[in-house]
């Protein structure tokens, strides 16, 4: 159904509904992001097939600390998971891994294997899988305009791009940096502080569909709804 479509560069996903997800089985939340694990896994290689080149997906916010401790630590574990299951299949299919947040808070035990999936993947050239781990927009810009101070640049120089070079996702081609979709499953239309700078002219496909249930078929339809929309960029219709 693909053949005609637009493939957007960057895509993000605010992976949403694993809870309700669990719940409706009768199993415990965590249940929701294991099988959340498993969404991204198909997502990111469907993703690649389909020639995206960056797919961020928002793993962890920084205001997902107040979730009960037992499921903060759960989530947190998942990295050490993936990364014996998900390295292999990864290689396999010449992705890439790469995160973005703020490391500070992370336990250790995460940040290495997220660390050691990154460097183990690092050699393949295809599609970058990102996730936004202990991510948060606004902090993000914080961060940024934090070092462009402190590099003692003149208010006069700086420009949007100035404050795009120094967002963690300067370490991206500057032509995907901001994703040109976003999704988010389970029905909730918000951002919720993900991608605050880049999503600017992001195009947002909401869908009732839950990140554990996301496949192959919900992608396609993200996309052909993305493709259908009429990008302007603040212009008029040429
Ligand atoms: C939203 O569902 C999901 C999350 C906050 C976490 C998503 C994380 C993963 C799928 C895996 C993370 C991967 C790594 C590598 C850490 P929710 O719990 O808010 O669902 P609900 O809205 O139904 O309660």
């Amino acid at each position: 159904m693909i053949g005609e479509l637009k493939i957007p560069a960057h895509i993000g996903i605010i992976m949403d509904g694993n809870g309700r997800w669990a719940k409706v089985q009768g199993k415990p939340r965590v249940f929701g992001h294991k099988a959340g694990m498993d969404a991204i896994e198909r997502t990111a290689i469907y993703a690649q097939k389909l020639g995206v080149k960056l797919l961020t997906v928002y793993a962890f916010s920084t205001e997902n600390w107040s979730r009960p401790l037992d499921e903060v630590k759960f989530i947190m574990s998942l990295p050490i998971d993936f990364y014996g299951r998900f390295v292999p299949v990864l290689n396999k299919e010449n992705i890439q891994i790469r995160m973005i947040g703020n490391r500070e808070g992370v336990p250790k035990a995460t940040l290495k294997a997220i660390d050691k999936a990154a460097e183990d993947t690092a050699a393949n050239t295809g599609m970058i899988l990102n996730f936004a781990m202990n991510y948060g927009g606004r902090a993000e810009v914080v961060e940024a305009v934090k070092k462009i101070v402190a590099s003692g640049i003149s208010p006069d120089q700086i420009s949007e791009e100035t404050i795009s070079d120094h967002l963690e996702t300067a370490i991206f081609p500057k032509d995907w940096r901001d994703p040109e979709l976003i999704i988010r499953t389970s029905g909730e239309m918000r951002l919720s502080n993900f991608l605050t700078w880049q999503s600017a002219y992001s195009e947002l496909v909401f869908t009732d569909t839950l990140w554990p249930d996301f496949d192959e078929i919900s992608l396609d339809q993200a996309i052909s709804e993305y493709s259908g929309r009429d990008r302007r960029f603040g212009g008029v219709k040429a």
